[in-house]
């Protein structure tokens, strides 16, 4: 049971504090959520100008790995809630602050470390929770990975524990393909370059996002509600192109369902998370979790009546939330194309000038080719339609210098 929260003025003693722990355009989104709501906003970033910071009551520039630097910053802030964004963060310090009763990580602070990682939360969901994973193991040497992939057979995946939107990681069809996926992990991993995960490959139908949100329900428990289904397209790991509602054989729909309630129920606290699962006929994989707003759920800024990033701020704020769908919609990623500082972009009139379109742009400084700059949302009376809008609109707006 808890108490609803009372709403202050921003910029004195009465605010509500939100630190925002990345602010990127996921982060930028939430902190617009939360600036409707009257909420005092705090965007972190590792550079200057990240698009968050351009919303924020304030920004800082600090490199969120140096708990040191990050535990500084939360002490002269003093968030009421401090909410990541990204999985790059010193979550040992965050789970020490917690623990010691100095903050309250959304969703939890170890939600933040078992997702940081990919062993810890594929041994959670597939060990401690049995839920249906593809098989894996994990490498630390050339030599590890040779077994590894032996073991769980071709073709096979590897990925390095810490990374994440496809970087180091390879798709392998035979022996002959280890030596170059081990160094390849090895050049994109994030933090500990030293560790890897071999899946085997999920001859999927299909993929999903299913954003599953903890809220308080009405007798001031936690309830689990989902969004509907949301497919997407991916290209070397990272998203090109989402839909809602991606429409589910009813039997692989309530597996979907089961899967997610366990493992958000399982990581605690509230919010909205990202759950990926791979689909075939009524069968469903778990691939992995965001505690927080997902890309390919970019779309629900057309296809919802509440975007994920508002859910994400009412939820967090103990807020009631909406998940219905307003309409059929898609989205369609605007890269930069170019490697270039401040680039600007032709093209936005035309744009939207499609059919039930709309186009974000997030203001990042600096562009480069594979970067994503923007995003274009296109409704539509069915999902082909949209998907078919979106890319004619992301493919108007052109980058230039
Ligand atoms: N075991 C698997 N079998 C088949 N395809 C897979 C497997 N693992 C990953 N993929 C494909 O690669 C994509 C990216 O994988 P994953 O989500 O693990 O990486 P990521 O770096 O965390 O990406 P992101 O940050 O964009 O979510 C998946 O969405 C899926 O399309
Ligand atoms: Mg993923």
């Amino acid at each position: 049971m808890t108490t609803p929260r009372t709403f202050g003025t921003p910029l004195s003693p009465s605010a509500i504090k939100v630190m925002l722990l990345g602010s990127g355009e996921l982060g930028k989104e939430v902190i617009i959520a939360l600036q409707r709501l009257g909420v005092e906003t705090i965007a972190v970033d590792r550079y200057p100008n990240a698009p968050g910071h351009q919303v924020a009551h304030r920004a800082h520039v600090i490199d969120m790995t140096d708990g040191a630097a990050l535990a500084a910053l939360i002490e002269l802030e003093q968030p009421d809630l401090v909410v990541p964004e990204i999985e790059a963060i010193a979550t040992d310090t965050l789970a020490a602050l917690e623990a010691a009763g100095r903050i309250t990580c959304i969703p939890t602070a170890r939600a933040a470390q078992l997702t940081m990682n990919r062993e810890g939360i594929r041994c959670l969901a597939a060990e401690q929770l049995g839920v249906a994973t593809s098989p894996y193991r994990f490498a630390s040497s050339l030599a590890e990975l040779e077994t590894a992939c032996a073991a769980i057979g071709f073709p096979c995946i590897v990925k390095p524990v810490m990374s994440s939107s496809g970087k180091g990681q390879s798709k392998l069809d035979s022996a002959a393909d280890v030596r170059s996926a081990w160094e390849y992990a090895a050049a994109g991993g994030r933090v500990d370059a030293g560790r890897v995960i071999v899946e085997g490959f999920i001859d999927f139908a299909y993929e999903i996002t299913l954003l599953t949100v903890r809220a308080i329900g009405a007798d001031g428990q936690v309830e689990t509600l989902f969004c509907e289904p949301i497919g997407h397209v991916q290209v070397h790991g990272d998203y090109v192109e989402s839909w809602q509602p991606h429409r589910m054989d009813a039997r692989a729909l309530a597996a979907a369902r089961a899967i997610a309630g366990k493992v958000t129920a399982s990581l605690g606290g509230l919010g909205l998370f990202g759950v990926e699962l791979f689909v075939k006929d009524d069968m469903v994989w778990f691939s992995e979790v965001s505690p927080r707003p997902h890309d390919t759920g970019m779309v629900t800024m057309a296809s919802q009546v509440q975007s994920e990033f508002e859910i994400h701020a009412k939820a967090i704020l103990g807020l009631p939330v909406n998940v219905a769908l307003r309409s059929p919609a898609a989205s369609a990623v605007i890269y930069g194309q170019l490697d270039a500082a401040a680039i600007s972009f032709d093209g936005v009139a035309e744009a939207l000038r499609v059919p039930g379109s709309d186009v974000r742009l997030f203001g990042k400084p600096a562009s480069f080719a594979r970067r994503r700059m923007g995003v274009a949302l296109a409704t539509a009376d069915d999902v082909e339609t949209a998907r078919a809008r979106a890319k004619e609109a992301a493919g108007k707006v052109k980058p230039r210098l």
